[in-house]
């Protein structure tokens, strides 16, 4: 019998497609598959798995109970996914439970998956990170039931006036809002990415005063991820809201990645190349 593994899997946001080659190919041969349901549709399993797979939902066992299960299950020999939504390195949980897998010498592997924030950067048509203005994203969740560090505070993190994702907030959506105002402009375009590559997706594009009332008034409280950049002036969002929430860009400055003078490895400038011809 081959030695038992367990393959954590990001499935990505929701949509089937977004699930990695190499995890959909393990889907295929899973015997067995473990999922956070309240984060992943079922649809995306049933697309993948092969009639028999056993399909067991977590949201309401314990720590405890998931690694009976997946223990037994891979001590007997079988195919064992468990399946995180987005990308299991950020805010899946799984320390615990390799820690667990550790300690009752099964081995496992991580494949990674899309997260939340790269499908919702996707669908607003938008790069973070942008010349001149921004070079940095910041991936982060206001303090709620879990605390955040002292040192990683929203209103610390806000100070950088980077491309800010907020994950796990939408209940203190009031709080998160008071404390971005203290560093963001109150016009700093703030996205609103209810349940992105879902059926029932809504992604709602709002100056940042508005996030806390569009949520509630919207009822957008379940499985929400928050985009809050000035990066957002220059998205231009195919969604039902239009264009119309998002003014005009506020740089025109462009990456030197393309530029002609740009010396790079593999693509000398046009000064190089004259310069070179001439001598
Ligand atoms: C436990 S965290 C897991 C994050 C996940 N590992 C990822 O990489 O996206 C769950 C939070 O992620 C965000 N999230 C996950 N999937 C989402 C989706 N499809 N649309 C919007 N937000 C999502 C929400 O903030 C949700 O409260």
């Amino acid at each position: 019998m081959p030695k038992p593994i367990i393959h954590f899997i990001g499935a990505g946001p929701g949509d089937p497609d977004l699930i990695t080659v190499k995890g959909a190919r393990l889907l295929k041969q899973a015997d067995v598959v473990v999922y956070a349901d309240s984060l992943i549709p079922i649809d995306l399993i049933n697309h993948y798995v092969k009639p028999k797979t056993e399909i067991i939902p977590t949201a309401d066992k314990s720590l405890a109970q998931i690694l009976e299960i997946l223990v037994d299950r891979a001590q007997s020999g079988k195919t064992v996914i468990r399946l995180h939504d987005g990308d299991p390195c950020l805010y899946g949980a799984i320390q615990e439970q390799m820690n667990g897998l550790l300690a009752a010498g099964i081995d496992f592997e991580i494949i990674p998956g899309v997260s939340a924030y790269q499908l919702a950067a996707a669908k607003l048509r938008v790069e973070l990170t942008q010349p001149q203005q921004i070079q940095s994203i910041i991936l982060t969740r206001v303090s709620g039931r879990t605390q955040v560090p002292a040192t990683e505070e929203l209103e610390t993190m806000a100070a950088h006036q980077a491309s800010l994702c907020l994950y796990l907030s939408a209940r203190h959506v009031q709080k998160a809002q008071t404390k971005l105002l203290k560093h963001y402009p109150a016009d700093t375009p703030v996205a609103i990415c209810f349940r992105v590559g879902w059926k029932d997706e809504r992604i709602l594009v709002v100056p940042l005063t508005a996030m806390a009332s569009t949520t509630d008034r919207e009822n957008l409280i379940r499985t929400t991820m928050y985009v809050v950049s000035p990066a957002l002036k220059a998205a231009t969002v195919p969604t039902e809201y239009g264009t119309s929430h998002i003014s005009k860009p506020t740089t025109t400055a462009t990456s030197n990645l393309y530029a002609a003078d740009y010396d790079r490895l593999f693509r000398r400038s046009h000064e190089l190349k004259q310069r070179d011809f001439d001598d």
